[in-house]
């Protein structure tokens, strides 16, 4: 049936569609199967399904009065309140920043900064590992944009050196990557702009928010280096378990964002529920800081592990994060190790390009708090064979 779909489109997208299942790299919705072992959410510490954060999450939303089931407009018409604002203000006590803004999802987060912040005479210099919401972002803007080899301080550099006409230049990077599971080079760009005065930093901290610091506070306020970044910008729908994010940085920047970066102005503001469900979220992290030990010592068990295994022609990223994966070139045959580790029992996800580049197709593993150690070492040992006997096919 082609319901409203004239035939020359319907034709357009179907080639579209078969050129993508010939590169085998055709999206399609999977359903997790609750009988398979998690090892592929961001739910790094369980919280999605943790009853007793349901319950603190529904018992502060019915105690609003009124708690509405929708904002009813955006921020600017009616959909501010006491309440949001004062979750802001937690989420700035937390973050150790002047203000917060909260925001939907990390997407519009990273959305918001970028499209609005450089303006036509700057230039945004990102990490080319960052996530799809930064470079969207950065195209949005005014600004020129190029990306830098991922962590590479001499070729970030030399792309500062030969952009000194800009009026101001912009680094974006993350704290974790999302699928290398790597830290950035944090002390190297500290470094960068003490010697570049017209350079400000901006780091997404998706994927170390709620697991790093104290109170969950992300990687850069562990290290005591939050300062020197103009905005920094967290998501919940990953530790927290929840959905929305928000970006932190001076008064200045939260009132330039309300006033000129429209995926904040032009968009209904999130909703009673969600904004109980993120102050519950890390009030529930502060009242249970064991949350983040254990899933470090499911990380550390799970390195031991894996470097006592030979993987043969593949590898596994550097990374200390909850995100490790294996370096498995080829969507073909990343797609068919995923496939048996899934009949095996283990939700791991194969990641094809062109979501990573070519030849970095990888399996994606993420790990939890709540992955017991014979779990994970079920998984490594039936990962081994696998790939195994992948090795072998491969030589004939
Ligand atoms: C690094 C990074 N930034 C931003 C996002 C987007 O956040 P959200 O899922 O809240 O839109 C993601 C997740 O997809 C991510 O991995």
């Amino acid at each position: 049936m082609k319901l409203n779909l004239p035939d020359f489109l319907h034709e357009h997208l179907q080639d579209q569609l078969a050129q993508r299942q010939k590169q085998q790299n055709l999206r399609k919705l999977p359903l997790f199967s609750p009988n398979m072992v998690d090892f592929s959410s961001n739910d790094y510490l369980g919280l999605a399904t943790n009853r007793e954060l349901t319950q603190a999450i529904d018992f502060a939303y019915k105690n609003l009065s009124p708690a509405k089931n929708g904002a009813t407009g955006s921020r600017l018409i009616s959909g501010n309140s006491t309440y949001v604002e004062s979750v802001e203000k937690d989420l700035a006590t937390i973050f150790q920043g002047e203000s917060a803004l909260l925001f939907s999802s990390g997407y519009m987060a990273n959305q918001a900064v970028l499209s609005a912040l450089p303006g036509k005479n700057d230039v945004i210099l990102y990490d080319e590992l960052a996530h799809a919401c930064i470079k969207d972002g950065a195209r949005l803007s005014l600004a020129t944009r190029y990306p830098f080899r991922h962590n590479d301080l001499s070729d970030l550099t030399r792309k500062i050196e030969s952009n000194q006409q800009a009026e101001f230049i912009y680094i974006v990077v993350e704290s974790v990557y999302s699928m290398d599971g790597d830290q950035a080079f944090l002390e190297d760009l500290i470094d960068l702009k003490k010697r570049f005065l017209k350079v400000c930093l901006l780091i997404d901290e998706a994927h170390s928010t709620g697991i790093y610091g104290a109170k969950g506070a992300g990687l850069t306020v562990e290290k005591g280096l939050h300062s020197a970044f103009t905005a920094r910008v967290y998501t919940f729908g990953k530790a927290m378990g929840i959905h929305g994010a928000c970006v932190v940085g001076s008064e200045v920047l939260k009132q330039f964002l309300i006033n000129f970066s429209r995926p904040f102005i032009y968009t209904t503001a999130p909703d009673d529920h969600s904004v109980a469900a993120v102050q519950q979220a890390f009030r529930f992290l502060q009242e249970h800081p064991n949350l983040a030990k254990d899933l470090f010592d499911r990380i550390h068990f799970f390195q031991e592990k894996k470097a006592a295994l030979d993987w043969g022609k593949f590898s596994w990223t550097d990374s200390d994060s909850p995100i490790q994966s294996l370096i498995i070139p080829g969507n073909e045959t990343v797609k068919k190790i995923a496939q048996k580790m899934q009949e095996q029992g283990f939700f791991v996800r194969g990641i094809t390009s062109p979501t990573v580049k070519a030849g970095q197709e990888r399996l994606r593993i993420c790990l939890h708090n709540f992955n017991s150690e014979s779990e994970i070492e079920q998984l490594l040992q039936h990962l081994h064979q696998v790939i195994h006997s992948e090795n072998e096919t491969g030589h004939h």
